[in-house]
C-alpha cells in the first residue's frame, strides 16, 4: 500500500470541511436543513474559487466571512502529519553533505507496553517502561537519532502550534472572531465543550503510521488533554487495517487504482523528464553525477523530499536547491507524477471516493439528526497524498 508519500510539505498542511447551520431556520425547527456546507483548505476555498470578487482564491486572509445567521455545527479536519525526516538516505556525501543521521528525535522515545492486566472489569493494565533507540547497521547507536520518515521534535512542536492555527483559520474567517486562541474560541462559540464528557463529541482517526499517529496525539493533547476529559471519556484513536484504509488513495487494496496511478506516473516521467534536463548541470554533482529525472535514481520526488525536510529543519542545503526556479521545476514534475491522475473522474472516485463518502455520510447524519447527533469535530491525521487527492477531487488543488 502506498501509505508513504514521498515528499515533505509539498502541499498546504490541512484541509477543512465545515458544516454550518442557519440559525434562522433553526429557530423554527430543530431538524432543519443545513444551509451551507463550506469546504475550506489552508489555502484554498471552494466558495472563494467561485467568487470573482477576490483575486486569489488561495488567500486565507480574504476568505469570505460567513453570513451571521449561520452557526458552526460540525468541523471535519484532514491534516498532514508534522515535519519528519526524509524517507530515504540521499544527498549525504560531498559535496551536498546533508546528514545521513538525523539527531532530532529526542522526545517521545519512551514506550509503554501493557504487560499484565486485562484492562477489563476495572482492572488496570500494568505497564512496563522502556526506551526505544535506533541501532545503525554497524551495531552502534546514538541517543536521539530518528528513524527514516519519523516525526521529529520540531514536527511535534509544530503540531502544538498548528492546532491553534487551525482554529485561527476556521474561526475568524468563518465566524468573525479575532482571537488567536482557537480552543477557547471554539469552546466559547459553543461548538466544543470545555470538558469532554462524551467521546462521541469527537472523532479522531489516523493512518497506521507512527508519524501520523503521534501527530494526532499532539492535536488531541491540544484539544482535550487528559485533564479535560472525564475518565470515561478519554477519546479513542481510530485506525484501520491496510485493506480498509481510506485516508489515502489505497492502491494496495484497489488494483485498478494502482494500475492507473502507475500509468499516470510513467506518463509524467515521459512528459517531464526533458524539462528536468537543464537541471543536470546544476544538480547532478550532488547525486553522483546522475541525471535529475522523474524516474531517476534518486527519483526527483526523493530529491524534493530530502531538500524539503532539510529546509524545514533549518539544515543548510546547497545553494542551487534554494533557487526558486530549480525547486519549482522539480515540484511541478513530482506533482504531475503523483497527482495528474486526480484530474480524471476514475482516479478521484477510486482514490478519494470512499473518504468523501464518509464525510458526506457524517454530515448528512448531522443534518438528519440535529442535536441528537453528538459529533462536533472529526480530525483525520494523514499524508500529503491525501490532501492533494482531496483538494484535486474538489477542483481546488493549487498544484503545490
Ligand atoms: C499481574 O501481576 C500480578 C503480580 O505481579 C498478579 O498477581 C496478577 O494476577 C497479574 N494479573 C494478570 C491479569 O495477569
Ligand atoms: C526518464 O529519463 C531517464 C534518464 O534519462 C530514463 O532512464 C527513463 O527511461 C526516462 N523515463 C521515461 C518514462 O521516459
Amino acid at each position: 500500500m502506498r501509505t508513504e508519500p514521498r515528499a515533505a510539505q509539498v502541499f498546504g498542511f490541512l484541509f477543512i470541511s465545515i458544516l454550518l447551520r442557519s440559525t434562522i431556520s433553526f429557530a423554527h425547527s430543530i431538524d432543519t436543513e443545513f444551509d451551507q456546507v463550506f469546504q475550506l483548505s489552508e489555502r484554498q476555498d471552494v466558495l472563494m474559487a467561485e467568487n470573482p470578487k477576490y483575486d486569489s482564491p488561495l488567500d486565507v486572509e480574504k476568505y469570505a466571512v460567513a453570513p451571521s445567521q449561520l452557526e458552526l455545527e460540525q468541523v471535519h479536519i484532514y491534516v498532514r502529519h508534522g515535519e519528519r525526516t526524509p524517507v530515504g538516505i540521499r544527498l549525504t556525501g560531498p559535496p551536498a553533505n546533508l546528514p545521513e543521521h538525523w539527531m532530532m528525535c529526542k522526545t517521545a522515545r519512551r514506550l509503554q507496553a501493557s504487560v499484565n492486566g486485562s484492562g477489563i472489569d476495572g482492572i488496570l493494565d500494568e505497564f512496563q517502561q522502556a526506551r526505544r533507540i535506533v541501532e545503525r547497521a554497524d551495531g552502534t547507536h546514538r541517543e536521539g537519532e530518528c528513524m527514516l520518515g519519523e516525526l521529529t521534535d520540531l514536527g511535534r512542536k509544530l503540531w502544538q502550534v498548528s492546532s491553534r492555527d487551525l482554529c485561527r483559520q476556521v474561526v475568524p474567517n468563518v465566524l468573525k472572531s479575532s482571537s488567536t486562541n482557537c480552543l477557547i474560541r471554539i469552546a466559547r462559540l459553543g461548538l466544543l465543550p470545555n470538558i469532554l464528557q462524551n467521546t462521541e463529541t469527537v472523532y479522531f482517526r489516523t493512518t497506521n503510521v507512527p508519524r501520523t499517529t503521534e501527530s494526532l496525539q499532539q492535536i488531541i493533547h491540544g484539544l482535550y488533554p487528559t485533564s479535560k476529559c472525564y475518565p470515561q471519556a478519554i477519546p479513542p484513536i481510530f485506525v484501520r487495517n491496510g485493506r480498509d484504509e481510506n485516508l489515502l488513495g489505497n492502491a494496495g487494496s484497489c488494483k485498478r487504482l494502482e494500475i492507473l496511478l502507475v500509468g499516470f506516473a510513467q506518463a509524467a516521467a515521459s512528459a517531464y523528464n526533458h524539462t528536468l534536463e537543464p537541471l543536470d548541470k546544476k544538480l547532478s554533482k550532488y547525486i553522483d553525477g546522475r541525471p535529475v529525472r522523474v524516474d531517476g535514481k534518486p527519483r526527483a520526488s526523493g530529491i524534493l523530499d530530502t531538500i524539503r525536510a532539510a529546509t524545514a529543519h533549518n539544515i543548510k542545503v546547497p545553494s542551487e536547491f534554494e533557487e526558486k526556479g530549480v525547486m519549482d521545476i522539480i515540484e511541478k514534475a513530482v506533482v504531475a507524477e503523483w497527482f495528474s491522475g486526480y484530474k480524471t473522474d476514475e482516479v478521484r472516485r477510486l482514490g478519494m471516493g470512499r473518504l468523501l463518502d464518509d464525510l458526506a455520510t457524517k454530515m448528512q447524519q448531522k443534518v438528519a439528526q440535529g442535536d441528537r447527533d453528538p459529533l462536533k469535530i472529526a480530525v483525520h491525521s494523514t499524508h500529503d497524498t491525501a490532501l492533494a487527492g482531496l483538494t484535486s477531487t474538489l477542483d481546488v488543488f493549487d498544484d503545490k
